[in-house]
């Protein structure tokens, strides 16, 4: 299993470079050991899905991507280099280049949302008044966000809006990685496909990677390159989706049936 797993790695990381590498990553809280030895290779440009049941350490594992948890033991390579042990102002510039969008949408309650959105760039551009609010209009229509809900504050939206408006903000920087920690949970679906379209035109348009965490199977087959499967803390399953199909661990199949009961 693990040298299956190495070599459909390997496969799709001989033709481009790596953006993201996990390697033997290891994090506890506690007596709980939630990641026992994860390895990920994230290749540029292009999109990789983590799947797995609640509670198996998804969320944890995707902020070690972005330096938000240190982990036990191992690595977290960004671009060739090991964050891992990296102080504040490292840190803060490395996230110059990511998106997050957090699970819960992680908005600021007291800004409205034309200012969580300006956020980024207020904090990270010099650009303009003018300049700055052509940018967040754009990306609120992007997202099928009109005029309308610039002034209200997040308090005021409903969930599926609320995680539009956490989208908006992510990618306002036009960053070279974004992380989706179930990006369309609560979503309709004209709106699901809406994200699903926006993360396959980001890494067709402008080459980005995205790594997103999803319950959606079906999405995930329409967007992955990779697909990954966490369990017991460890990636048990990874491979193009036509590959991932074919899995042989159980505890995969079973997670790929209770969907195929679920589409009948
Ligand atoms: N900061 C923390 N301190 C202690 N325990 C934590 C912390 N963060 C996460 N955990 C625990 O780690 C485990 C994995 O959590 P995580 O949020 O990564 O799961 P998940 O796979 O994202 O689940 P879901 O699909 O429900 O979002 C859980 O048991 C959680 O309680
Ligand atoms: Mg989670």
């Amino acid at each position: 299993m693990v040298a299956q797993l190495q070599r459909s790695q390997t496969e799709t990381t001989r033709i481009t470079p790596l953006m993201i590498e996990v390697i033997d990553l290891k994090k506890r809280f506690g007596v709980q050991e939630v990641l026992c030895g994860v390895d990920i290779a994230v290749p540029a440009g292009t999109t990789t899905v983590i799947l797995g049941g609640s509670g198996q350490g998804k969320s944890v594992l995707m902020k070690h991507m972005i330096g938000l948890e240190m982990p036990d033991s191992g690595e977290v390579r960004i671009n060739g280099r090991n964050i891992v042990g990296l102080g504040g102002r490292a840190l803060n510039d490395l996230r110059a280049d990511f998106g997050m969008v957090f699970q819960n949408a992680a908005l600021f309650d007291s800004m409205n949302v034309f200012d969580n959105v300006a956020f980024p760039l207020r904090e990270r551009t010099k650009l303009s008044k003018q300049q700055i609010a052509a940018k967040v209009r754009g990306k609120l229509e992007l997202f099928s966000l009109d005029a309308s809900v610039e002034k209200k504050y997040p308090a005021e939206l409903s969930g599926g809006m609320r995680k539009r408006v956490g989208l908006a903000r992510a990618t306002i920087l036009d960053p070279k990685i974004i992380l989706y920690d179930e990006p369309t949970t609560g979503l309709d679906p004209i709106t699901t496909d809406q994200v699903d379209e926006m993360i396959m035109t980001a890494k067709e348009k402008l080459g980005i990677t995205s790594v997103v965490i999803s319950h959606d199977i079906s999405s995930a087959f329409r967007i992955a390159d990779q697909i990954c499967f966490l369990y017991g803390g460890r990636i048990v399953e990874a491979g193009p989706p036509e590959v991932f199909k074919r899995t042989r661990h159980p505890e995969v199949k079973r997670f790929l049936a209770s969907w195929f009961e679920e589409e009948r």
